[in-house]
């Protein structure tokens, strides 16, 4: 059996948007204070698969998305925080992970299709192995749980499935079953200007999403322009289930206030947008914008968040560096 052990990471790309925070941040932090072992990386290395990154770009929304989990109460004290690139043992079981896992597996993946496109044959090869990367972000560290976002759900799936095949073809009980934590009101947070596709810091129109940087009168403005129908609230949670828009409003309010959507639709069902925008907007307003000041206070000192992710790189290292040793004997380097 594993010692319970927390891994996740989020892409330095644009700045952090709300569904990031609250389908992926919001938790790290929540398990960080349950007293869990916890570890939380800046996925550097996937940035560059979708599309080329400007160097200084990507440096600074490297910089940027430390200062945003800081600001959102991750401790580098008491997690370990770091830049992927950082630790050269992500690469060194990503090898070994591109020969167990099987080109059927990765054609499978619906995330590779989304990013992909409709012209595959242009994406670059990195986009492909990424699921396989990121199972050795995680095994790297015999992470147990890995709490994510719903969208990332098919690549936790694939870590256990490659963890699976080298247990099995090296007859040993290396790496552990990984599961997936997937909970909350915000498990998949949607655009707001389309209740079919999932909110994303990489959308092109940036009224689909808050961003973290937002200032207040922008998240006021991008909540009262979101697509919504022309119907109040329902009176009941049940319908909500055919109105994708009304529904993400609710999921969003009750993430960021704590509560459940239940509670959100007994205190608002039957109001109209009118009234549940502006207090929704109220809501974010009064929960994002100390995150922002705070990131922009850390953001003032880029010498120190430098500082925070080398210490980080080094205690990652420590961690991953005799798991990638055994796992070179296992396989007979
Ligand atoms: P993005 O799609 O915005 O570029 P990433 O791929 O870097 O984000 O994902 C970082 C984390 O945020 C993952 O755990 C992912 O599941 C979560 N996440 C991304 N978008 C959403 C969303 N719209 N709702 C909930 N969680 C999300
Ligand atoms: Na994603």
């Amino acid at each position: 059996s594993f010692t319970p052990r927390v891994f996740s990471g989020i892409q330095p790309t644009n700045h952090l948007q709300l569904g990031n925070y609250l389908g992926a941040v919001k938790r790290f932090v929540q398990m960080q204070d349950e007293g869990m072992e916890t570890i939380y990386c800046i996925v550097d290395l996937h940035a560059i698969t979708a599309s080329f990154q400007e160097p200084a770009k990507l440096r600074h929304a490297t910089r940027e998305l430390a200062a945003a989990y800081i600001a959102s109460g991750l401790d580098p004290a008491k997690s370990i925080l770091f830049n992927q690139s950082q630790v050269p043992q992500h690469t060194e079981l990503g090898w070994i992970f591109n020969c167990v896992a099987r080109m059927g597996w990765m054609n499978r993946m619906t995330q590779f299709k989304d990013k992909a496109g409709k012209n595959a044959e242009k994406a670059s090869l990195g986009l492909y192995a990424y699921p396989s990367l990121m199972a050795a972000d995680i095994l790297a560290y015999h992470a147990t749980h890995v709490p994510v976002g719903e969208d990332q759900k098919q690549h936790v799936e694939l870590t256990r499935d490659i963890a699976a095949k080298f247990n099995h073809d090296y007859g040993v009980e290396f790496f552990p079953e990984t599961q997936p934590i997937i909970e909350g009101a915000a498990t998949r947070v949607m655009s707001l200007r389309d209740g079919t596709k999932k909110m994303s810091k990489s959308d092109p129109s940036d009224a689909s999403r808050i961003n973290l940087t937002d200032d207040a009168d922008t998240i006021a403005k991008k909540i009262r322009k979101a697509k919504t129908d022309p119907e109040p609230l329902p009176e009941t949670t049940d319908g909500l289930a055919d109105r994708p828009e009304a529904r993400n409003l609710v999921n969003i309010y009750a993430a960021l206030a704590g509560t459940t959507r239940d509670a959100v639709i007994a205190e608002y069902g039957g109001a109209q947008f009118g009234t549940f925008k502006p207090a929704l907007a109220e809501l974010a307003v009064e929960k994002l914008a100390p995150i922002s000041t705070e990131m922009s206070r850390l953001m003032d000192d880029p010498a120190e968040i430098d500082r925070i992710l080398g210490e980080g790189a080094e205690r990652a290292a420590n961690v991953a560096e005799p798991i990638i040793a055994k796992t070179y004997d296992i396989v007979g380097f």
